[in-house]
């Protein structure tokens, strides 16, 4: 996939996005917020929030970022927000998927909904979403993945050179995001329309150097991630606009005002 093109192509898909793809996934992202299992206060990062079609779907005690490519489309994720009137900790940023500019571990849940088909390099970009998530925190990616019927694989592959042109690709195999050190998949099962979706949980593990810490010395490890995030100490070459559609701030703030959030 080409991250220009991708990039153009929805910055030009933003106002009738809805149209065509609200109603077709509802079923998967449901279902995606249920298997994260939130608790009170956990944080999500949503990869690819597009136009924010899963926000009302969040409950309110938790509080989410949401980072994409192109600013049309969190522009209408901002407004959406806004017209829920819900009192969430919403925060909006241009960021790519492929370098992500948060610290390690600071996520209690990471989500990709219809993402990783999008993307130049699938694997590292759940590799990235790995990197962020707390241990044994869930990485949530909700797409589909090409059959392994011979006859369906073969009119896929020859459907995806198409569907490169609408920003997307169709024969992406499921095994290109499996295996990745550090993430167990615990869940796999289809959803949406004719069950062509698949929704795949992975759990995080205990990172070997952050396992053997006591809860104190885990919470000063986050302490100190956050500092770094909040001194704006992020990867210079990374392709990156916090400020884009009010920015990070309103998740870096808890709802209760005051504290630094856990990223
Ligand atoms: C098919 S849409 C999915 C939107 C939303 N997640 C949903 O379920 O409706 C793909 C989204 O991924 C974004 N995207 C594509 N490449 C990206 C990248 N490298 N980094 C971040 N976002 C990207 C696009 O701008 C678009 O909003």
């Amino acid at each position: 996939m080409n991250q220009r093109a991708v990039g153009r192509f929805y910055d030009r898909c933003a106002g009738f996005y809805d149209f065509i793809f609200d109603q077709v996934f509802h079923e998967g992202r449901l279902e995606a917020v249920k298997a994260m299992r939130l608790a009170p206060g956990d944080s999500v990062l949503e990869i690819g929030i597009g136009t924010g079609l899963s926000l009302p779907l969040y409950p309110r005690h938790v509080r989410v970022a949401g980072i994409d490519l192109s600013t049309p489309m969190l522009e209408e994720a901002r407004k959406r927000n806004s017209r829920s009137g819900q009192r969430r900790s919403v925060g909006l940023a241009r960021m790519n998927a492929e370098k992500l500019a948060f610290p390690d571990v600071c996520f209690d849940v990471v989500y990709a909904p219809h993402v990783v088909s999008v993307v130049p390099d699938p694997r590292h970009v759940v590799t990235e979403m790995g990197r962020v998530c707390k241990p044994d925190g869930r990485v949530v990616v909700v797409n589909h993945f090409g059959t392994r019927h011979p006859i369906g694989r073969w009119l896929e592959r020859r459907l995806t050179p198409l569907t490169h042109h609408v920003g997307f690709r169709l024969d992406l195999q499921l095994d290109t995001i499996l295996g990745i050190p550090g993430l167990e998949l615990v869940d796999d099962r289809r959803v949406n329309m004719l069950k062509l979706t698949r929704l795949i949980v992975f759990r995080k593990r205990q990172q070997a150097n952050i396992g053997k810490l006591s809860r104190r010395e885990r919470a000063r490890h986050c302490t100190q991630r956050r500092a770094q995030w909040s001194a704006g100490r992020v990867d210079p070459a990374a392709d990156v606009d916090t400020e884009a559609c009010g920015g990070l701030a309103a998740v870096e703030e808890s709802p209760s005002g005051g504290e630094r959030s856990a990223f």
